[in-house]
């Protein structure tokens, strides 16, 4: 192997990578990675250690990351965060899984998720490239201007579904049908947006150009559960706009 190549793929086996962080990313990233059991409080990545993963909340980011001592490359795994909260270490990178992880000990469903790169220096975008792909992450580049919205679409995806899913929830309560029943409609519909796109997926009424559908479904709602007027509105207009495309 040349000089070069022995720079960019430096990433030896466990223990030469450490994560901090017993929380839900933490043990599913260190278990991807073959890193051993991540490090808790006060806990330190030991010498020959050449990459520190920080999978802490984001704000004990900067703090933890003044305290470690300089040497390894040093990431985090926060969406929303540029790489300055790392300031006072030289190889600086980020790794942004783009998976939900609800709780400590749940299935990892990291394998075959998008992974947000950033790097302080090509070095360290290698390495954290070559780590997204060890965990079975799919690495993509991620520029620092376009990090906001990148994490802003991620909300969308994820976060705004399931507030979704609460309103339709709630809706089919007051009807009297489980929640279950309403599963394989989601599932259903997560996969064929997946599957075709967004304007081939789009079935129902809008789809259909049927007003007067709409109509009695918004006076239900304001009649049943008048909270949700202002949601339902507002994705009746933009499903409209979707289904002119
Ligand atoms: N969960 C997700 O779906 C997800 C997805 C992508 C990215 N992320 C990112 O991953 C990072 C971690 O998120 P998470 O959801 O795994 O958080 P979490 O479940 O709340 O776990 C955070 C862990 O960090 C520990 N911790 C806090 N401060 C520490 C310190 N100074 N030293 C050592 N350990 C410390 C906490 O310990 P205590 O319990 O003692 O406080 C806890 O075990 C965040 O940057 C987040 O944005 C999360």
């Amino acid at each position: 192997m040349g000089e070069l190549d022995r720079d960019q793929i430096d990433i030896r086996p466990s223990p030469a990578v450490a994560v901090i962080g017993r929380g839900r990313l933490g043990g599913a990233l260190a278990a991807a990675l073959g890193a051993g059991a991540p490090l808790g409080r006060g806990e330190r990545p030991p010498p020959g250690t050449a990459a520190v993963i920080l999978a802490v909340p984001d704000g004990a980011i900067a703090a933890l990351a003044a305290e470690l001592a300089p040497g390894p490359a040093v990431g985090h795994c926060a969406g929303a965060l540029a790489l300055d909260v790392l300031a006072p270490h030289g190889e600086r990178f980020s790794l942004h899984p783009l998976m939900t992880l609800t709780r400590e000990g749940a299935p990892a469903p990291l394998r075959g998720a998008g992974a947000a790169i950033a790097g302080s220096t090509p070095r360290a975008a290698a390495l954290a490239t070559a780590l997204a792909r060890r965990a079975g992450l799919e690495p993509f580049e991620l520029r620092d201007e376009d990090r906001a919205l990148y994490h802003a679409a991620a909300s969308v995806a994820s976060n705004f579904l399931i507030t979704l899913e609460a309103g339709a929830e709630r809706l089919f309560a007051l009807a009297g049908v489980e929640r279950r029943h309403a599963v394989p409609l989601v599932r259903a519909s997560v996969e064929n947006w997946a599957a075709l796109g967004a304007a081939d997926a789009l079935t129902g009424p809008i789809a259909r150009g049927d007003v007067a559908t709409v109509e009695r479904q918004r006076a239900a709602i304001a009649t049943r559960a008048p909270e949700l007027v202002a949601v339902f509105d507002a994705l009746a207009g933009a499903t409209r706009e979707l289904a002119a495309r």
